[in-house]
Order: structure tokens, then sequence, then C-alpha cells
């Protein structure tokens, strides 16, 4: 079992006058930065892009981790590895064939991520555990942060993590949403590793601090 742990702060929830304060506050304790791209048609929101990607490329080394929420990905993996993506992660229910996605994301050089949302049966995502890098479990309707975790995410997590396991590969397993002190050691323990958190880590008044506090609290005992 790949049993890296790590939190990806995720930046929808920094104060997007001050982006490179805030990723800055959480560089040293955290390799992995989470960047959700949203369209108004997939979600119900809209969120940042190619250009902003672009931008703080320049200045951060942090592991760009790009969760594009999203219709049509495929129209877009060249852009948004072009912006410094390091991760690229489009969700199953966006495509009909997730595995020519994964394929042309690793021909732009990049590591590939499938994501499945709340309401997609589990199963759904079992092809794609050895083919992908990274399987994304969303634990909250995708389009805003600061929702609470979704009762039956454990479950799902666990599920994906034996197959991972049965499959013998090191993908990552990640989960997104209401991830918080309350709820991180439930998903750690049913096999996530990279965990992603919003408000939990750029909510507060010193968000690698935050980081540091969820990383100890997801190792307690559930
Ligand atoms: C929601 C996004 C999440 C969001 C999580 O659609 O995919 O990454 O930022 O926010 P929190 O951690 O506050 O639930
Ligand atoms: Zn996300």
């Amino acid at each position: 079992m790949n049993n890296m742990l790590e939190i990806a702060p995720s930046l929808l929830s920094a104060d997007f006058g001050y982006l490179m304060r805030d990723i800055e506050s959480v560089e040293k304790e955290c390799r992995f930065l989470h960047l959700d791209v949203m369209d108004g048609h997939y979600v119900p929101n809209l969120s940042i892009g190619i250009p902003v990607i672009k931008s703080i490329r320049k200045y951060s080394k942090m592991i760009f981790d790009t969760h594009l929420m999203i219709t049509n990905p495929e129209k877009y993996l060249e852009a948004f590895a072009d912006a410094g993506s390091d991760y690229i992660t489009f969700h199953v229910e966006c495509s009909d064939k997730p595995s020519d996605l994964i394929s042309k994301i690793h021909d732009l050089g990049k590591k590939a991520g499938v994501a499945i949302h709340p309401d997609t049966p589990i199963e759904n995502v079992f092809p794609y555990v050895s083919e992908a890098d990274l399987i994304l479990v969303m634990s909250v309707r995708p389009g805003f942060g600061g929702q609470s975790y979704l009762e039956g995410s454990t479950e799902r997590i666990a599920a994906v993590r034996a197959k991972i396991d049965e499959a013998g590969a090191d993908t990552i397993l990640s989960v997104d949403g209401g991830i918080n002190l309350k709820t991180i050691a439930e998903a750690h323990a049913a096999g996530a590793s990279l965990l992603v958190a919003g408000s939990a880590c750029f909510g507060k008044e010193d968000p690698g601090a935050a980081a540091v506090e969820l990383k100890a609290k997801a190792c307690e005992s559930v």
C-alpha cells in the first residue's frame, strides 16, 4: 500500500488578492498544491483557469495538482500541461474514453488523475486504478469549498484502496471535500494518502500550521 500521507491545500479557499502570499504560507509544510478549475457547466460555479496557473507557476515549485471540474476536459489537457500542472485530474463523468485521456496526459509528460463525483457508483473508477497515477474520491458535491464531508465517503475511499492494493499499484488515493480536524483521521484510515484541504488550511490564520496540525491528526486512531 502507498502509505504516503500528504496534505494538499486547496487554493480555492485562499485570498485571491494575495495568492503568492498564501501559497508561500504552505510551501514549507506541503509538497502538493491543489488547484480547482471550474467551468460553470459540469459544476455550478467558476474559479481559476489557465492564466492563473501559468502565473503562479513562475513563482512556486510546489507540485501542482490540477483538478478539472469541466466538461470536455480533452480539449484543454495540453493547455493545462503547458501552464505548468504536474498532475492533471479529470472527472470520470466527463469522458467517454478515460483511458485515452490518461494516455494523452502521459504523452504530455504529466501525471494523470481520475476523479469521481459522490453520486457516481464507485465501481466506475475501478478500471483506472492501475492506469492512472491518482484517483480522486470527491467527498462533497464538486463546486464549492467549505461543505461537509458526505456520509458514505469513507466506504468509497476504502473500496478504491482495496482495488489499488489488489492491483499492486502505487496509485495515489486522494480525497477532496470536507476534510478537517474532525474527518481527516477517518479518511486516512480508510486509505486516502493525499488529503485535500481548502477551508481547513487557507481558512485559518496560519495555513502552514493548520496543515501540520491536520497531518498529525490524520495519524490518530479512529
Ligand atoms: C470543491 C473542490 C475542493 C474544495 C475543497 O469542489 O474540489 O477542492 O476546495 O474545499 P474544502 O476543503 O473547504 O471542503
Ligand atoms: Zn478539488
